[in-house]
């Protein structure tokens, strides 16, 4: 995720920023700027690579102003190079602003823009924002609330996710707006601080304010205003927080992986935003791939990510009807695979850098495949080797075990199902936009997921001595169950191990006994009755059952010992409310065995070596 720090007093403010911006370096970027006030102007550097690149640069070039706002990238729209570096400015360097999030709009803004003689030079959507708002700038009349209602009514006009800041060499204010993308406001004595995350605040203050989405705020070294979109004065609680440097790098919880776990909401907006198209009846992926080339799919990935794509898998095959091979990379580059440039290979990668992907996906091109990246890290190693990339925008994920991640890439198969399936003329109209209104619900339906907590926990405490865990799941909901047997056993240690649940007669009900906790995915689906009977199975032999549920099925409450409900959506999108629980029974069990969460024994981020 992007990094921002403003800042508006009496200290050395490219001091400030600077500081600011190291203090959110883990959130992950490719590139760097800043804009300060000097003599008048508003002076801006900012350069692609690391925070020490424009260090280097402002030491020769200082900036000696005591008002300014600064951005590390991680780049969505463009890649990461200077131009493409935030703060993006107006092309008379009155206006700078910089911006997290994804304005869906942005091409026809930009469109318009273009036509109306403004001049471009990045590839982003964030410098359309400094243009529109030059415009309602210079059409309002001299005021000092000028700025700030020139960029109110730009966000009339805008839609997506932003952390927007914005600053005018008129005005030593600065303007900012939230929707999605978190803000906070530091609170000093002469001088104010906003910034994307808390710790970039704590060397100067403690007092902050966070703002809630469709909040904006005026942040001046007299104070702060904070309003709605529209103007109203809006009260917001002064927080004095008190969490460690560390704490605050995980947004006040204990370790990075809840935080992901929680930041999925987000990030599934993040993934989604802006490429769902319902008055298209399709999704806009921006790919330059023919799926007309095409007569079959090979996936290969590894751990959690062949998991996404084995979920990708029932997806594609069910909205594009073209026939979809999974494989571990580390088998595919060594089976000798029958491939052909009729075949288009899939790699799925947080990282980028698996070394079995990365050779799995080499073997396939040598074959003659087409290749499409599924990818989170930007410039990554399999961005470089496929023909083209679906980067799923779930920003840099810390905590080994991967959360937001999986969801992410949940999203982006789900978008890549729809996309094909349009194109190949297999999901009708009707049926695509009613998939889509479903995709668009999800981020709301996952946060309703994380409010099983609670209930969670509690079921963890139950069974965390237990020596083995069984997963079971049917179809669409196998892989979701493989998946929380690897969240599980990755980071608590506990033997999970997870089948098909129609396998379960073929051998692993010898297993089931009073000791063994048997997690089942029975979410609303055409299988339901199928897999209750499952559950039935297990109960008749002593087992004790952790029921997955859709919200009010009554049903498993008879059989289950434990039920966590998950809200209803449709049952190809199951996996994505479901795994939800199971991230959560893997980090308390974790925790309650103490277990080093974000950095489990014997594991790595990203597997770059054989
Ligand atoms: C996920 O929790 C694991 N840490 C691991 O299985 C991971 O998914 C796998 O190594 C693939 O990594 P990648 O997505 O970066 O390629």
């Amino acid at each position: 995720m992007c990094g921002i720090v403003g800042y508006v007093g009496f200290r050395n403010a490219t001091d400030v920023l600077m500081e600011g911006l190291k203090r959110l370096e883990y959130r992950g970027y490719d590139s760097a700027g800043v804009a300060v006030k000097v003599g008048g102007r508003l002076e801006v550097l900012k350069k692609a690579g690391k925070l020490s690149v424009l260090g280097d640069v402002l030491k020769d070039e200082k900036l000696p102003g005591h008002f300014g706002i600064g951005h590390t990238r991680w780049a969505t729209h463009g890649a990461p190079n200077d131009p493409n570096a935030h703060p993006h400015t107006t092309e008379d360097g009155r206006i700078a602003v910089i911006h997290n999030g994804i304005i869906e709009n942005y091409l026809p803004l930009k469109e318009g823009l273009l036509a109306r003689g403004h001049h471009f030079t990045s590839e982003t959507d964030s410098e359309v924002l400094a243009h529109l708002i030059e415009e309602k700038y210079d059409a309002l009349p001299g005021s000092p609330g000028r700025l700030v209602e020139a960029v109110r009514q730009v966000l009339q006009e805008v839609y997506g996710a932003y952390a927007l800041v914005v600053a005018h060499q008129d005005h030593e204010e600065i303007v900012v707006a939230r929707t999605v993308s978190p803000l906070v406001i530091g609170l000093g004595e002469g001088e104010n601080f906003v910034a994307s995350d808390v710790p970039a605040l704590l060397p100067y203050t403690r007092r902050v304010i966070f703002l809630h989405d469709g909040d904006m705020a005026v942040v001046s070294r007299a104070g702060v205003e904070v309003t709605d979109l529209r103007g109203n004065p809006v009260e917001r609680e002064v927080v004095e927080v008190d969490w460690s440097l560390e704490a605050a790098e995980k947004g006040g919880h204990p370790h990075y992986m809840l935080k992901e776990i929680y930041e999925q909401p987000r990030v599934l907006e993040n993934t989604l935003g802006g490429r769902l198209h319902e008055e298209h009846a399709n999704v806009e992926l921006d790919l330059n791939l023919d799926p007309a080339r095409y007569d079959r799919i090979h996936v290969i990935a590894c751990g959690t990510a062949y998991y996404a794509g084995w979920v990708g898998k029932y997806l594609i095959e069910s909205l594009a009807r073209i026939p979809v091979e999974i494989d571990v990379a580390s088998e595919y580059r060594y089976r000798d695979p029958v491939v052909d440039e009729r075949t288009l290979a899939v790699a799925i990668s947080q990282s980028g850098e698996t070394i079995d992907t990365l050779e799995a996906l080499r073997e396939a091109k040598r074959k003659g495949a087409g290749t499409l990246g599924v990818i989170n890290a930007k410039g990554s190693s399999i961005t470089r080797e496929v023909d083209d990339t679906l980067y799923i925008h779930a920003g840099p994920e810390i905590g080994v075990a991967s959360t937001k991640a999986y969801m992410a890439m949940l999203g982006a198969m789900a978008m890549l199902a729809v996309w094909l399936g349009r194109a190949r003329g297999t999901l009708a109209e009707a049926d695509a936009k009613e998939f889509l209104g479903e995709l668009r619900k999800l981020p709301r339906l996952v946060e309703q997921a994380l409010e099983q907590r609670a209930h969670v926990a509690h079921i963890a405490e139950k069974y965390h001595q237990a020596a083995d865990y069984l997963f079971l799941g049917r179809h669409i909901q196998a892989p979701t169950a493989y998946e929380g047997a690897l969240k599980l056993k990755e980071i608590s240690y506990i033997h999970a191990e997870a089948y098909p649940a129609g396998e379960m007669k073929h051998g692993p009900i010898a297993l089931i006994d009073e000791r063994l906790p048997v997690v089942v995915l029975t979410t609303d689906s055409p299988f339901y009755e199928k897999t209750l009977s499952n559950i039935q199975e297990v109960r008749a032999r002593g087992g004790r059952v952790i029921a997955v549920a859709t919200e009010g099925d009554l049903e498993a409450r008879r059989f289950a010992q434990d039920v966590i409900y998950v809200p209803r959506t449709h049952h190809l999108l199951a996996p994505v409310v479901s795994v939800v629980p199971l991230q959560l029974l893997a980090y308390e069990t974790a925790v309650l065995l103490g277990r080093d969460v974000d950095q489990p024994r014997n594991l790595a981020k990203s597997v770059t070596v054989e």
